[in-house]
């Protein structure tokens, strides 16, 4: 049976991820791993340890003793948080990304996950439908540790052959675990403060469209590309996603629909030149073509599942 190390278990995707490998591969099968101390509470059913990424001898001596076939190293520091600790950003977005490419090098870890995001393309980029290939000159921290991992996982493919596998992810809409310092941010706190308090001041223009995607989509996307075959994953840095492309604005009314008495404001921050340095929206089609990627959640069903689901006591 495959065993599969998902470390960064903690944040926002790696929550959701952790919970659906379990349902795919059985509960023991899939170990969490995230530096806090405490499991988080919807993961405790399973196997869980306390890993720091930047602790490299753990980390190997770990990995060397358990032998995870599958590795998803999803820790990170988003965007927003980048930027106000650009040094600690680029050691941890990096180096825990070598650790695992050097032990996958040895032949000790079988494939990787590791994400990349939006962030790598730049002000210079093609910002409509942004194809695959194109001017990439990120102007953020995490843009540009983002896209030199990216051409860090295709060269260890193609010198050692190392199965790396990755996602661009748009900005990501969920409920179970909130996200952490991202510049799409506010298409989740947005749901929070509509449900507890009937407004929200979003720190986006209300006309900064952003490339978006419901979780359970990216969940979706990022299992069936690990479970593609080899040969079908012809891009080795890293896979173009779209879902759902909106602004600020848009989202407000989609929620206005449901509940008409929604009251939105906006105050941008330095968050605004983040967002405008980044792709309205996304050209997937070599996802598409090369494992069958298709979305199924639209700005409709994305907010109606959100308001449904969103518990605004988590909000304190
Ligand atoms: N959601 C991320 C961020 O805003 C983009 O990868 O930083």
């Amino acid at each position: 049976m495959k065993k599969i190390l998902v470390i960064g278990a903690g944040g926002q995707i790696g929550t959701e991820l952790v919970l659906e490998l379990r349902k795919r591969h059985g509960v023991n099968q899939v170990i969490a791993a995230d530096v806090k101390e405490e499991c988080t509470d919807a993961l405790k059913d399973g196997p869980y340890v306390k890993m720091d990424v930047l602790d490299k001898a753990y980390v190997q001596e770990y990995i060397r003793t358990e032998k995870p076939d599958d590795v998803y190293l999803l820790a990170a520091l988003l965007s927003a948080t980048a930027e106000k600790h650009p040094e600690f950003a680029w050691k941890l977005n990096m180096e825990g990304l070598f650790t695992i490419l050097d032990l996958a090098k040895e032949g000790v870890i079988k494939k990787i996950f590791w994400p990349s995001s939006i962030a790598v393309f730049g002000p210079t980029t093609p910002r409509v439908e942004t194809p695959q290939y194109t001017i990439m000159e990120p102007t953020t921290v995490y843009g540009i540790s983002k896209l030199a991992g990216e051409r860090w996982c295709e060269y260890y493919f193609n010198k050692f052959g190392v199965d790396v596998r990755s996602i661009r992810y748009p900005g990501l809409i969920s409920y179970t675990s909130l996200p952490g310092g991202g510049t799409t941010d506010y298409a989740v706190d947005i749901f929070y403060h509509a449900k507890k308090t009937g407004e929200y001041t979003s720190f986006l223009n209300k006309d900064s469209a952003l490339p978006m995607m419901y979780m359970e989509d990216a969940i979706r996307a990022t299992i069936e590309l690990m479970d593609a075959p080899k040969e079908s994953v012809k891009i080795r840095s890293s896979y173009n996603l779209a879902g759902i492309s909106f602004t600020p604005e848009q989202l407000a009314l989609a929620i206005q629909e449901n509940l008409p008495t929604f009251k939105m404001m906006y105050q941008p921050d330095f968050r605004q030149a983040i967002a405008d340095s980044w792709p309205d929206s996304i050209d997937d089609t070599a996802a598409k073509q090369d494992w069958g990627w298709k979305e199924k959640y639209d700005l409709k069903a994305m907010v109606e599942t959100m308001l449904k689901n969103v518990d605004p006591s988590k909000l304190n």
